[in-house]
């Protein structure tokens, strides 16, 4: 609704020249130190978890982390992390992206999922997509379905939704602010 975009914006700072100079950074701290905001906000989420049937919520580390672990409990299903690699102890998959200077790699437990899982991934931020698109990537090695991808913030003039969508095929794209 305009109205929750409304609160959600109203408490995300534009930081300029971060993280380096020409960067227009999107801090989310005041929204997250806001009760009223930052609970309208886990409840969208796991409004979207329901209305897409979703069985688990993936959280990508780190910032995913926040808003996907408290939606997941609201939503009544289970939280699995993505991570950096060598974080998790079992056995992985992993996923290498490319950043936008150098690589980075992210991992999933092998046995995070059930094969009749559907999977509702969270992340704050969709930039160029290179994040999402590997975990997508990720769940699916480990034998999930994706129920969808939602994110706090689209910053739609990096192109994330067009690199996604054929990748995201039939699955839903949530943004609850677009800019
Ligand atoms: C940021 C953000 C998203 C990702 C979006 O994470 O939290 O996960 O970038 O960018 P993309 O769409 O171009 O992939 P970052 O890797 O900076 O680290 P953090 O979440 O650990 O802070
Ligand atoms: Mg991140």
């Amino acid at each position: 609704s305009t109205e929750l975009r409304e609160l959600l914006l109203a408490h995300i700072r534009d930081v300029p020249d971060y993280p380096e100079p020409g960067v227009v950074f999107k801090d989310i701290t005041p929204l997250l130190a806001d009760p009223p905001a930052f609970g309208a906000l886990v409840d969208a989420l796991a409004a979207l978890c329901a209305r897409h049937g979703a069985t688990k919520v993936v959280g990508l580390e780190a910032r995913g982390f926040i808003l996907a672990a408290p939606a997941a409990v609201r939503a009544g299903v289970g939280f699995v992390p993505i991570r950096k690699a060598g974080k998790l102890p079992g056995a992985v998959h992993g996923q290498a992206y490319q950043l936008e200077y150098g690589t980075a790699e992210i991992e999933v437990h092998t046995d995070a999922f059930a094969p009749e899982d559907r999977v509702l991934v969270i992340d704050d931020v969709l930039a160029t997509g290179g994040t999402a698109e590997a975990s997508l990537g990720l769940i699916r090695r480990a034998g999930a379905t994706i129920a969808g991808l939602a994110v706090l913030l689209e910053l739609s003039f990096l192109g994330g939704r067009e690199r996604l969508a054929p990748v995201l095929a039939d699955a839903p794209l949530d943004a609850l602010i677009t800019v």
